[in-house]
């Protein structure tokens, strides 16, 4: 089987590329050739297995090549993500929808109708004034996002449902919760506070948290976000229940407990390292997003959200011998 993972030298692509080489098989199917694409080489390390190729470069340029190759399953995980593309229009369109659309059509394209996962964003929900956000997100709750990441998100959701429909390609999204804690430098989300007061307390750094303490988030550590990436990939049609994005289960945790967590693991001279400084935008930015969510079709497919904040942080200590990403 030949996969492609798109994003695949960034945070979440090069976890997914490890595990599926650790797993060595896809629903069932033995992986022998794997592609990462990306605007950036993955770390040396993936490039060391025989069975990995990089593909560098934008990826709305490299689909004119993608249609003459035959994929049996696609990770679209290549976006500019959120704080990007709010002060950038014309990347988020470019780099999320128009890419999408590209990389959608050179599939149809190349004619095999591959497995296709797209991963989405909680990014999707958000209040509107007539439709505030119930407490608790449902599989119904209808997506009405309030940033330009999350409507581009929505969009590529239902064109990868509408592809799928048509017969073009297997489609299905995941909607990913907030991933933490992300290793290396911050990366343009606004969410990335909520790895940075982590990441650099334990790094000997002082940082700031824009938000106040009682600011609650939908989170899901790298192993569950991966565990749920796999499942949706690997789900039948029927156990997906329909062609709608799959919401994946989160941990809902306050900011004040993130940091409990950090001192119960790390000490209290770590978590001191954080202060408080509030930020509007940041603040208004995250905190339209929800927090809470009761995944249902989630958990039919067998995922769990993560129990508790400090296994999160000691999965990251762990996971410290890995190589990082080689974006600049
Ligand atoms: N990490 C999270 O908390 C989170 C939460 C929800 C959704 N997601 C989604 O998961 C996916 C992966 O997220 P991540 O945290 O690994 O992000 P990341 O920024 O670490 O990785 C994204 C990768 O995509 C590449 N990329 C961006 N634009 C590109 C383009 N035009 N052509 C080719 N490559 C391009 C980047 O170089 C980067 O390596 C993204 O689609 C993101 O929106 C992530």
């Amino acid at each position: 089987m030949k996969v492609l993972i798109t994003g695949g030298a960034g945070f979440l692509g090069t976890r997914l590329a490890r595990e599926i080489l650790k797993r060595r098989q896809l629903a069932d199917e033995s992986v022998d050739e794997l592609v990462l694409a990306d605007l950036f080489p993955p770390p040396t390390s993936l490039l060391a297995d025989p069975r990995v190729r990089a593909s560098t470069g934008a990826l709305i340029e490299q689909c004119t090549a993608l249609r003459d190759e035959s994929f049996d399953a696609v990770f679209h995980l290549a976006a500019a993500v959120s704080a990007e593309c709010e002060a950038d229009f014309d990347l988020g369109l470019r780099s999320n929808l128009d890419s999408t659309r590209a990389l959608l059509d050179a599939l149809r394209a190349a004619g095999n109708v591959p497995r296709f996962t797209f991963a989405s964003s909680l990014a999707v929900f958000g209040s509107d004034p007539c439709l505030p956000l119930p407490p608790v997100v449902h599989d119904d709750t209808l997506p009405t996002p309030q940033s330009s990441y999350g409507i581009q998100k929505f969009m590529c959701e239902q064109l990868v449902s509408d592809y799928t429909r048509k017969g073009f390609i297997d489609g299905r999204s995941a909607r990913l919760m907030t991933v933490v804690v992300r290793p290396g430098r911050p990366n343009g989300a606004a969410s990335g506070f909520l790895s940075a007061m982590v990441r650099e307390p334990l790094n000997g750094q002082d940082t700031v948290c824009p938000v106040s303490p009682e600011t609650k988030v939908a989170l899901a550590s790298p192993e569950r976000a991966m565990e749920g990436l796999i499942a949706v990939a690997e789900a039948s049609r029927d156990s997906l229940c329909g062609r709608t994005a799959v919401n994946l289960p989160a941990l809902t945790v306050s900011v004040g407990v993130m940091l409990d967590a950090l001192a119960q693991v790390a000490g209290e001279a770590v978590r001191r390292r954080v202060r408080f400084e509030p930020d509007p935008v940041i603040a208004r930015i995250v905190g339209g997003w929800p927090a809470a969510f009761e995944s249902i079709r989630a958990r039919r497919l067998g995922l769990d959200p993560d129990t508790d904040f400090i296994s999160i942080v000691r999965q990251y200590l762990a996971d410290q011998a890995l190589e990082l990403p080689s974006r600049p």
